[in-house]
């Protein structure tokens, strides 16, 4: 992919604005792969530094959710340019090759040829991570989708769908990946970014797939919706309005991991970085032909800090959905979706405790900020451990760890909420709340990082490097 400057229309209304894009464009191209099956990227980077705007051209690009081997991981301190050469141990040129196992059922059975695994992911994300410049890169344009599809479930092996669950599938069709991204443009129209705003970069616009209130014409079939919040700071409460009132939906998949079963919902909240995939049935009564609905955003958000209050009333149009044909369907949502992975809580041998603080005006992990260098702890690869996030003073942090997936064991002592059961990467801290997660490192060793996605505390620098070793 390359990654390169180019123009980009948010709305017909709006002129073309500059923006930062892999292959040129915002959202980046959606990467279908299949489990078991790896493939590499070659990022090749062919920006130039830009004075009169904002953001690095250095880049270190990260699979989110990935399982990858650290080198591939895009470390926040392993950037590079077509310029100068960064702390990337190795730079052919301009370019970075990133290799994605696309299996997850730990690295001794890599690769997963025959597919046994039952940990597929579904819904990723890649991304700019330069060390203090992600907010103003990934906000620039540097983030596309990323899915993975399992080949146990699929009879053809030119069709990536789940073809055993038989979800709504295709890509683009039926499958439909919605990136969600506030965008701030001022008096004149022209997009800006503020990187001295050290809460939370908001905007005042916004964007889905990179337009600003689009539409999209759905049959009366199901579709799958994949929801990621890609935002720098803002958080969201979603909901898809039919004639003043909230449609039922099932909750499919959180972050990056089908659920153990469908949860019916008529909302969800969004903190940045998280994924939600649901499934929307446009031929439920009384939805008829000609007939229009929302997703809307029910959240008031005025500062970097979240959400402050849910508002009762309609919310603000995002999207909009225009139901104009009928459609057979055979697509379902089966009662079992996928089991989860066992859990034993009697092998943990280590436990670790985590305050997520600003100091200073600085955003900080247990009293200290990032360090490329040295990591803060070492994790023994297969062994099996309690972390307790701590969000203190009144911010909301969600916190992504990465290479592996956690499970929450409880929220300030209750059991999570039943669409948080599943395996997560993004783990939302409340002001005040203490999160336990069971988490277990099992692919790959090397350098690996914890941080805030609210990339601006992400880049100031809430974020620590820890090492899985054997
Ligand atoms: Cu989505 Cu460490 O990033
Ligand atoms: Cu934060």
């Amino acid at each position: 992919m390359e990654v390169k400057e180019a123009w980009h229309s948010f709305h017909p209304h709006l002129r073309p604005q500059k923006i930062w894009g892999y292959d040129g464009i915002l959202p980046g191209p959606t990467i279908v792969a299949r489990e078991g099956e790896p493939i590499i990227v070659r990022y090749v980077n062919l920006l130039e530094p830009d004075a009169s705007s904002f953001g690095s051209p250095e880049i270190s690009t990260h699979l989110h959710n990935g399982h990858a081997a650290s080198e591939s991981d895009g470390f926040a301190g392993n950037y590079f340019s077509p310029t100068k050469a960064g702390p990337t141990l190795s730079r052919p040129g301009k370019y970075y090759d990133c290799l994605y196992t696309n299996c997850y059922a730990g690295y001794d059975k890599w690769p997963d040829t025959d597919g046994d695994s039952r940990e597929g992911l579904g819904t990723l994300w890649y991304h700019d991570h330069r060390e203090h410049f992600t907010a103003a890169n990934v906000y620039k344009g540097l983030a596309g989708f990323y899915l993975i599809f399992d080949h146990i479930d699929s009879g053809d092996e030119d069709d990536p769908s789940d073809t055993a669950l038989r979800l709504p599938s295709g890509v683009g069709v039926y499958d439909i990946p919605l990136i969600i991204q506030d965008q701030m443009f001022d008096a004149s129209g022209t997009r800006i970014f503020n990187q001295f705003d050290t809460d939370g970069f908001l905007g005042n616009k916004i964007a889905l797939n990179g337009k600003i209130a689009p539409f999209f014409e759905v049959a009366r079939r199901k579709y799958r919706f994949r929801v990621l919040n890609g935002s720098v700071a803002r958080f969201y409460h979603l909901s898809i309005r039919h004639k003043g009132i909230d449609l039922p939906f099932q909750v499919i998949a959180n972050d990056g991991n089908l659920l153990p079963a469908a949860v019916p919902m008529t909302s969800f909240g969004l903190a940045p970085a998280e994924r939600i995939d649901i499934v929307v049935d446009f031929s439920a009564a009384p939805i008829a032909i000609g007939d229009e609905l929302f997703l809307i955003d029910r959240i008031r958000q005025d500062k970097g800090r979240g959400p402050e209050t849910l508002l009762s009333a309609t919310g603000s149009p995002i999207m909009r959905f225009n139901v104009d044909r009928d459609e057979a369907d055979n697509s379902r949502v089966p009662p079992l979706l996928r089991e989860l992975p066992p859990m034993d809580l009697k092998s943990v041998r280590q436990k670790r405790h985590f305050e997520f603080e600003r100091f200073n005006g600085v955003w900080e992990i247990n009293g200290k900020t990032f360090d490329v260098e040295k990591p803060v702890f070492k994790v023994k690869r297969g062994a099996a451990e309690i972390w307790t996030l701590e969000g203190k003073g009144s911010w909301h942090h969600p916190i992504h760890i990465h290479m592996e997936e956690a499970r929450i064991l409880s929220r300030s002592g209750k059991p999570p909420p039943p669409h948080e059961a599943g395996r997560k990467d993004v783990i939302v801290l409340k002001p005040g709340e203490t999160v336990k997660v069971f988490i277990q490192f099992r692919d790959f060793v090397g350098k690996y990082m914890m941080h805030c996605h609210n990339t601006i505390h992400e880049d100031h620098a809430m974020m620590l490097r820890f090492d899985v070793e054997e």
